[in-house]
């Protein structure tokens, strides 16, 4: 009998063990719909447009509008410079990972407004 009671604790435990899911390193995977009104347009206000707005923007790169910056995430480098930790924007460092992986998800959702 207790043999059938520790074969079945080791049971459990192998069972609980295969089935428990292992988070990745620090970051919790996004499972929601990411738009640029909710998620978006809050990191570009609060990081970019001291730089990039229409009042003398560097590099002639506004991004005050949904469709500007969607067009630079899209045909231009805003998701490779905002992931270049050599070369990042903004130029004081690269942003926190999940704000970048926000934008990343950004993408991967079809840019939604
Ligand atoms: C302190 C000023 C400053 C801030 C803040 C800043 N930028 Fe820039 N950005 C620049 C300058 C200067 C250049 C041109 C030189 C270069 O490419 O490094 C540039 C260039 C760029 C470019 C490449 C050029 C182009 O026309 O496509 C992109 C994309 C860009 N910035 C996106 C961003 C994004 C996105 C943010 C916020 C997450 C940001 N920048 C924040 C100053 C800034």
């Amino acid at each position: 009998m207790k043999k059938i009671v520790s074969l079945l604790i080791i049971t459990i435990l192998m069972i609980s063990c295969t089935t428990a899911e292992i988070p990745l390193a620090g970051q919790v995977p996004i499972t929601r719909n990411i738009t640029y009104t909710q998620d978006i347009q809050p990191i570009i206000f609060n990081n970019c447009l001291t730089c990039h707005s229409s009042v003398n923007p560097r590099n002639g790169l506004i991004l005050e509008t949904f469709i500007q910056v969607k067009n630079s995430a899209q045909n231009g480098t805003l998701i490779a410079r905002m992931n270049d930790a050599a070369n990042p924007m903004p130029q004081s460092g690269l942003l926190t990972a999940d704000k970048r992986a926000l934008i990343d998800k950004w993408r991967t959702d079809g840019y939604l407004k």
